[in-house]
């Protein structure tokens, strides 16, 4: 199975994404590091832990950084994933589980050296973690296996500018270290997230098979929901954090196009990730920027299907 870390700033989606992975036979998820994005970091951390003692998994679960790499002071989803990051739903916040004494950078980079090659870092909030641990230990890229992220808008528009998605937007440098460090990076933006809409109706059926998970993330993204169709004419979400840890389990599910990758961090589209596909250029500039995998399309019926099996386990 696949060791990973799941970093994270929990977050609707993100609880969805983490119970996904506990879920799943063919992950094995070493600990959660957690990241300020949807909610504060001591937030992010506590509804990490919450979730965790929920699913009566004693994994380790560590608070990360609290703001952007450079600059911008933190801005929060609240209004997309309410003042407690789960729609508002009043769930009793954990009580057993603590947290572990490491910064989630410390835990990458000791998780790294412990399994040299074998750990996937799943990142699903910001990046600043990551940026951090690659600063704590230079070595880190050789020792990982791969780093798969939500985030990013490869070909589409952003959703938090017309250029910029929410995780990318929110921590720019971070994110403009991490692609281009000697690592292989792929990426699942909203090209591929916004391909899949999940109505109320998956959402009770996500309940019915699973009372404890399901019902969980149904009563959360009501709220979610709510959000989603201010802008929108159908009652839908977007699971965007699910989909990286959907790979891992069914990697057919998707189709990717690799190409060279840069993040802006021009103030007027700080936070854009620009892909020149490979051999669509022959600036030396666009070259040196490193080669990412993009997915560019996604199965929506089978990944639907997935989610549904893999909550009824
Ligand atoms: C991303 O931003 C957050 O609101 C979600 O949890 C997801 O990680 C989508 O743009
Ligand atoms: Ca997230």
């Amino acid at each position: 199975s696949h060791k990973i870390i799941l970093d994270t700033d929990p977050g609707i989606d993100d609880a969805m994404a983490i119970f996904f992975a506990f879920q799943s036979p063919e992950i094995e998820v070493l600990g959660l590091t957690t990241v300020f994005g949807n909610v504060p970091v001591e937030m992010a951390a506590q509804n990490a832990l919450t979730l965790c003692e929920l699913a009566g998994k004693d994994i380790p679960v560590c608070k990360g950084v609290s703001r952007a790499w450079v600059g911008k002071e933190s801005t929060y989803a609240h209004f997309v994933h309410g003042d407690d990051g789960f729609g508002n739903i009043n769930f009793p916040p954990a009580t057993k589980a603590k947290l572990d004494p490491r910064s989630s950078a410390q835990f990458i980079v000791d998780m790294a050296r412990q399994y040299p090659g074998e750990v996937t870092i799943v990142a699903i909030g910001p990046l600043g973690n990551l940026a951090l641990a690659l600063r704590l230990e230079p070595e880190l890229p050789k020792l990982i296996k791969g780093v798969s992220i939500m985030g990013g808008a490869a070909f589409v528009q952003g959703n938090v500018t017309p250029v910029a998605e929410a995780n990318i937007w929110n921590d720019a440098y971070a994110a403009e270290i991490v692609f281009a460090a000697d690592w292989e990076v792929t990426m699942f933006g909203l090209d591929v997230t916004l391909q899949v809409p999940f109505s109320l109706e998956f959402l009770n059926k996500l309940k019915a098979c699973n009372q404890k998970f399901g019902g969980f993330v149904h009563d959360a993204a009501q709220f979610y929901v709510e959000f989603y169709s201010e802008h929108r004419a159908d009652k839908v979400c977007f699971f965007h954090d699910t989909m990286p840890l959907a790979h891992l389990v069914d990697p057919t599910l998707f189709e990717f196009q690799v190409g060279h990758a840069r993040v802006s961090t021009d103030p007027l589209n700080i936070g854009q990730t620009s892909i020149a596909p490979v051999n669509s250029t022959t600036s030396a500039d666009w070259l040196n920027a490193r080669q990412i995998k993009v997915a560019t399309q996604v199965d929506i019926q089978r990944i639907t299907q997935l989610y549904l099996d893999t909550y009824a386990r």
